[in-house]
């Protein structure tokens, strides 16, 4: 191969189809044999809004989002320029020793629409690196180690993230973790208490609507732990990487219960998708606690933090947001797709329940209660644990171009994080595609689950 690496419009032009070899070769082969497994070894070409386009033209509807980054939909307009501004203008970005404009109005703008408890911003890249800064900020602003974390939370995969993760698939293997993070049952007041009462935890953090399953507080939950907190001088973080920036329609989850934490975390959709980006917010307080004298100005930050391009690309998304009322789209779309999908309940055994928060949105599969359908359940479980999704995201995918995710690891959740300017025909599309792909598995359950096992088989085999 030669060494001579061309510009890039002429890479995308040249190379298209060779992605599945390159990851073969030099990145995550086990991933290439997932999506082989499951036929999602598409080529693709290009984003738009709520849509993914591959080779051959065909839009595929997209439900997964980036993980839910692209709440503006894929390539927005207005904040591509906002980059291309940016360049243009030849900003002197990270200065270091020295301080930027975008980043200090983005730090204004965020804080002005968040809760009166916060007060500071702390830059960050991405959303496990707003993690490691909140988990640092409370164990220094209370001079105590202890961190509560929710069973199923999910927080980001560095090793301080990693440390709160309620989910066993992702720790093993990687311990020892942080010592002093204990986790608690989501949505128990009573065990919080017991925990916070000792009087030595810095912090609970926890993700007000949890994006491992989208599961949803009991009412009163997180007011209560707030109330909790406050008691024991412990601080509220509240992970809104996933639910912020209008994802439950709200601008941040947060509001949905009046909560006022003491730390806020952002990441995902901030930057429109186009540039990572994290945030965090914190309490003029415990800011002080951490940046407290002139040798602790730098006792935290990262290289890119705080970067124009990141900023700009940030107060773009905050103005489309709010200019194009998506908030309320998020609300509006979202309670559709639940007034549409709901029913599904009631007219399929398998479905045990749909839920959702905005466009925060999941359907939960349980076992047929008995016969043969029940034994065809079986029988793919044991094949691979959480199969029965994977066999609906299949058909979802190559027979109405949608696509959407397994909510977490050996679960029968799938979920979707569709982009928030989505409108009524696509949550219309989705649902009516969602029923005729359960109405198929229940009219022949013996043909989808022979189909499961070999595909169950398939995927263990490429472990
Ligand atoms: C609630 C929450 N926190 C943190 C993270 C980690 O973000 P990142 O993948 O940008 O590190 C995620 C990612 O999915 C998340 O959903």
């Amino acid at each position: 191969m030669s060494s001579e690496i061309p510009p890039v419009g002429e890479i995308i032009a040249a190379r298209a189809g060779e992605e599945m070899a390159l990851n073969e070769r030099h990145l995550n082969p086990q991933m290439g044999r997932v999506l082989r497994t499951l036929g999602f070894d598409k080529t693709w070409v290009r984003g738009e809004g709520a849509h993914l386009i591959d080779a051959s033209g065909e839009r595929y509807l997209d439900l997964y989002g980036g993980y839910g980054v692209f709440a503006l939909g894929r390539n927005h307009p207005e904040v591509l320029a906002a980059v291309q501004e940016t360049l243009a203008a030849r900003t002197a970005n990270l200065p270091q020793l020295g301080v930027t404009l975008l980043s200090g109005v983005l730090a204004e703008q965020l804080l002005a629409r968040a809760p009166g408890s916060l007060g500071a911003m702390v830059p960050a890249n991405t959303g496990t690196e707003a993690v490691e800064a909140a988990l640092k900020i409370a164990r220094a602003a209370t001079a105590r180690t202890r961190v509560l974390y929710a069973e199923h939370a999910f927080h980001g995969l560095t090793l301080g993230s990693l440390s709160v993760n309620g989910n066993a698939e992702f720790r093993e293997g990687f311990g020892p973790l942080l010592p002093g993070c204990e986790a608690v049952p989501f949505g128990d007041e009573q065990a919080l208490q017991r925990e916070l009462e000792a009087g030595d935890v810095a912090a609970f953090i926890v993700e007000p609507v949890q994006g491992k399953g989208v599961n949803i507080p009991p009412a009163g939950y997180l007011p209560a732990a707030q109330r909790l907190c406050k008691q024991a001088g412990a601080l509220l973080i509240c992970d809104e990487v996933q639910t912020g920036l209008g994802r439950t329609g709200r601008f941040l989850a947060l509001e949905h219960w009046g909560l006022e934490p003491d730390v806020v975390c952002l990441s995902k959709a901030l930057s429109g998708g186009l540039v990572p980006i994290g945030a965090v917010l914190v309490s003029r307080e415990a800011f002080e606690k951490v940046f407290d004298r002139m040798e602790r100005a730098v006792r935290h930050g990262s290289t890119f933090g705080g970067n124009d391009l990141a900023a700009a690309a940030a107060l773009a998304t905050l103005r489309v947001l709010e200019r194009d009322g998506l908030v309320e789209n998020a609300r509006r779309m979202g309670e559709l797709l639940l007034e549409l999908t709901e029913p599904l309940a009631e007219r399929y055994e398998v479905v045990r329940e749909v839920r959702g928060l905005g466009l925060m949105w999941a359907i939960e599969f349980g076992p047929p209660a008995r016969g043969v359908r029940r034994r065809l359940w079986n029988a793919m479980e044991r094949a691979q644990p959480g199969l029965f999704s994977q066999l609906i995201i299949v058909p979802l995918f190559h027979e109405h171009h949608i696509l959407c995710q397994v909510a977490g690891h050996h679960m029968n959740v799938i979920k979707a994080l569709p982009a928030l300017m989505i409108d009524e025909g696509e949550v219309r599309r989705f649902a009516a595609a969602l029923e005729d792909v359960l109405a198929r598995a229940e009219r022949l359950p013996s043909a989808f689950a022979r189909f499961g096992v070999r595909m169950g088989r398939g995927a263990l085999a490429a472990r």
